[in-house]
């Protein structure tokens, strides 16, 4: 196929993708962008065009598009054996299960596969109320869980929800979002009131006695919200109080993604009963894991069973995925060119008004838009300027937030201080048009 005629094609991708697809798969961009191949840091479109990806699909490509070893990993595993089904033992779902329980905090040890982190969730959501006995369990405002009946429940986004919760006794906790904080107070003197909170919640929107309380490290999907130091020990102490286990839902903040540490919860010194993850662990393979104390799971009763749960692909990929972050030392990495990226994120801060807020941990940063730092009115439509803005210049962001202002970014965990700046030099010219 001649050039001309390659594109030809691939632009069919886009008016396929319209008229096939359920409108509700949105994309990012005006027009549309179809990615065709990606290498390292970098993707390419159906025009030929490349790109820095500095989002991997939804901090999912941790280590590199296409890295050569995981690569190898799944086509070894491909040649040998792709699909058992959880009816079967395969040594690659056995030793990722050994290895979670090694790298993971406190006193985790049993883990459930499955394919997404929704249904990583929802598999935790029923092992605590099996656990406990209790039914009800408390999640975060501007949260994300994901897309099933449960787990749209459990979301704190109205914009992700095409549906009222169809799952009863989820209640929301006030979110520990310092920036525009609940309750108009400022920290340390808030005294953790959104943590606070919590208590007055399960006395009042529940039984009394609840399963767990669920919550990511850093609210992902909510714009990369970090909680204040001293949250999750209270949080978790108050929800103990009242029966409830904690989930930590590390979707977006483990495999090193927070710098230095494996998990996000582990800035805080808090310890889960149950640990959920999925996307960067699988750079790209659908994964989903349910980590557990043996307490949590041995209570859950089988019958259960999941088709692609452990699948001896998606495992070999997972285990050289976490092999390849500890060869190269990523979680250090992390921390290292994280604190960079945040030097220069604050950089731009001081130069372009539009930035109100500069957060995140680690190789996971984001920068909230307003159109007025006092009144913190949202800036979408700068958001939307500055997508389009650093696309041109051959850059892809991510976004976020309740408002869809905030600019996340993902950048791979072996990203190098070029990378960040980059990016940082596509951003500044982008935000140098508004
Ligand atoms: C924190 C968190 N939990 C759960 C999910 C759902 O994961 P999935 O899209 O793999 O079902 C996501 C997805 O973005 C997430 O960010």
């Amino acid at each position: 196929m001649s050039t001309s005629e390659t594109k030809a094609a691939a632009s069919e991708a886009v008016r396929k993708h319209k008229e096939f697809l359920f409108p509700a798969v949105a994309t990012y961009y005006r027009e549309p962008l179809a990615l065709v191949r990606g290498e390292g840091m970098h993707v390419w479109d159906d025009r030929g065009n490349r790109y820095l990806d500095c989002f991997g699909g939804v901090l999912t490509v941790s280590v590199g598009h296409a890295n050569p070893r995981v690569n190898a990993a799944i086509i070894e595993q491909v040649k040998t054996l792709q699909h058992t089904s959880t009816l079967y033992a395969n040594e690659p779902q056995s030793n990722l299960a050994e290895k979670l329980h090694q790298i993971t905090p406190g006193r985790l040890k049993k883990s459930f596969f499955t394919n997404s982190g929704t249904e990583a969730d929802d598999t935790a959501i029923h092992a605590a109320k099996l656990a406990t006995g209790r039914h009800e369990i408390v999640v975060l405002r501007h949260s994300y869980s994901g897309r099933s009946a449960t787990a749209l429940s459990a979301t704190g986004h109205s914009t992700w929800r095409p549906l009222p919760p169809q799952v009863a006794g989820i209640v929301h906790a006030r979110a520990p979002y310092c920036y525009r904080c609940p309750f108009k107070l400022t920290y340390p003197e808030c005294g953790l009131a959104c943590a606070e909170d919590i208590e007055d919640l399960i006395m009042t929107s529940t039984t009394g006695e609840i399963a767990a309380f669920m919550a990511e490290p850093i609210l992902g999907v909510g714009g990369f919200i970090v909680p204040p130091p001293g949250y999750f020990e209270r949080a978790v102490e108050i929800s103990r109080n009242h029966g409830g286990l904690f989930i930590a839902d590390e979707v977006q903040t483990a495999w090193g993604r927070t710098g230095d540490k494996w998990f996000g919860i582990e800035h805080w010194d808090a310890e889960p009963d149950i640990i959920t993850s999925a996307k960067g662990l699988g750079n790209g393979v659908p994964v989903g894991i349910t980590t557990a104390t043996p307490e949590v799971a041995d209570k859950f009763p089988g019958l259960s069973f999941s088709t692609f749960g452990g699948n001896p692909v998606s495992m070999a990929a997972a285990l050289a995925v976490i092999r390849v972050i500890e060869e190269d030392d990523l979680k250090t990495n992390a921390a290292v060119v994280g604190a960079y990226l945040r030097q220069r994120l604050e950089e731009l801060k001081d130069k372009h008004p539009v930035i109100g807020d500069v957060r995140g941990l680690g190789l996971m940063q984001a920068l909230e838009l307003v159109k007025d730092r006092e009144t913190k009115e949202p800036a979408p439509d700068d958001l939307l300027r500055v997508f389009e803005e650093t696309r041109r210049r051959g850059v892809l962001i991510g976004k976020g937030g309740l408002y869809g202002n905030v600019i996340r970014t993902g950048l791979m965990l072996n990203s190098t201080k070029d990378t960040v700046d980059e990016m940082i030099d596509a951003l500044g010219a982008a935000f140098a048009t508004i």
